[in-house]
């Protein structure tokens, strides 16, 4: 992608977000304006992107080619962050007399604009003008710039959004909506299990894929729905959050939330069984050790399978040995549609638990294998699960 920064103080924040766009996997060109560069150094620039920054229109490139087409060849958006209100005025009127103005007039892509100035500026006719005749062409997306304090000191709206939401509408702008008017149920994390006021037992699982999950399904346009055991991950934007505890707490909140869905995504790693005791007062410790009692926890993607046939169910199987062969047991036994596989053994590699990583094998619900998985962040692997599933919902 191409990263635009033209002249105004919000430039001191474009080296993070270039950190960020590269942090969710882009990589990141920069073109800025003469004017940026009186606020942020080239060579901060190019040191962040691993490339040269280009700001001169009459500079030729060593290899000889056309600067303001060829550096736009590859790109597949262009954001501007800050947008100076000279910036758009120029856009709006069709100039182009700098390299940035140049390779967005010679190219296709969307552009997504970060306005940042200060408010007189803003609220000035002639600038709301411009912002209105970009708003008025699809190819444009305007960025709601925040309110607050002001460089110039004074309080008002202006401010350039913060690099994490910049990047959140970016990828949004890039995502095909092909989850729109679909109501998707993803479930993540570990469950507990208490026997006392202060004790219980659960399992490794952070909840990490199943959030993935959960945020690649509300970028590609789902209603989502997560229901989250306990985990310490900040909840996504834009999703119905339902917090819940137990296995039995689980399948509680599974079954009133997908009476109207379209699909299951069973990420969580509900534990198998509950004491079958609790007690009110905490146990008190004893040199003879301890005993607990465990009564089995219902099956939710069994249950599912009974009580909501037409939803569409995916499971996960998180093994240490056999597989393929343990996941196509599972996808029967469990009447599912798909089954990701992974291995969470001691040696596994980028793919156990509390790792960003994740890849293995989808099999359909006979067992049979889709395809291969590399090991991949998560969130890329998030949307390979959702390829699938969107080719199979039709
Ligand atoms: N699962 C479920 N209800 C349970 C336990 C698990 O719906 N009580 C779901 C998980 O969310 C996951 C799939 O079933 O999508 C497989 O989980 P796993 O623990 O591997 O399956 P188990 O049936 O518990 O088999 P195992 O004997 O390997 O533990």
């Amino acid at each position: 992608m191409l990263l635009g920064i033209t002249g105004g103080i919000a430039a001191y924040k474009s080296p993070l977000l270039l950190r960020r766009l590269q942090d969710a996997g882009a990589e990141v060109d920069v073109i800025a304006t003469p004017a940026a560069l009186e606020f942020v150094t080239p060579l901060t620039l190019a040191t962040l992107s691993g490339r040269p920054v280009r700001s001169e229109i009459f500079n030729l490139r060593g290899d000889g080619g056309i600067a303001h087409t060829s550096y736009t060849a590859e790109a597949d958006i262009t954001v501007v962050a800050p947008a100076s209100a000279d910036f758009i005025g120029r856009l709006a009127g069709g100039l182009a007399d700098q390299l940035l103005l140049t390779a967005l007039m010679a190219s296709h892509m969307p552009v997504v604009l970060a306005p940042s100035m200060n408010v007189e500026m803003w609220d000035s006719p002639l600038f709301q003008r411009n912002l209105a005749l970009l708003r008025s062409l699809p190819r444009y997306r305007i960025l709601e710039p925040g309110a607050g304090y002001l460089a110039c000191r004074v309080e008002g709206k202006g401010r350039m959004p913060e690099p994490e939401s910049i990047v959140k509408q970016v990828i949004a702008a890039l995502t095909p909506q092909d989850l729109a008017g679909r109501r998707i149920v993803v479930t993540a994390g570990p469950t507990r299990e208490r026997f006392d006021p202060v004790r219980f037992f659960s399992n490794r699982s952070t909840g990490l894929m199943g959030y993935a999950l959960a945020e690649a399904a509300v970028q590609r346009g789902a209603d989502v729905t997560l229901i989250s055991g306990p985990t310490s991950l900040a909840a996504p934007e834009g999703l119905n959050l339902v917090r819940v505890e137990s296995t039995t707490d689980l399948l509680a909140a599974v079954l009133a939330q997908t009476g109207s869905a379209h699909a299951i995504v069973m990420a969580a790693a509900p534990a198998d069984y509950r004491p079958r005791a609790y007690s009110d007062e905490k146990l008190k410790k004893t040199a003879d050790g301890l005993t607990l009692e465990l009564a089995p926890n219902p099956d939710i993607l069994r249950t599912l399978a009974e009580q909501r046939p037409h939803l569409f169910r995916i499971g996960f199987a998180a093994e240490t040995q056999d597989f393929e062969k343990n996941a196509a047991d599972k996808a029967v036994r469990k009447a599912l549609d798909l089954i990701f596989v992974n291995d969470v053994g001691d040696r596994a590699r980028g793919t156990g638990f509390e790792v960003d990583t994740n890849g293995g094998w989808l099999l359909d619900g006979a067992g049979v294998r889709v395809r291969e998985i590399p090991v991949r962040p998560k969130r890329i692997v998030a949307h390979i699960l959702l390829d699938e599933l969107v080719r199979r919902l039709g």
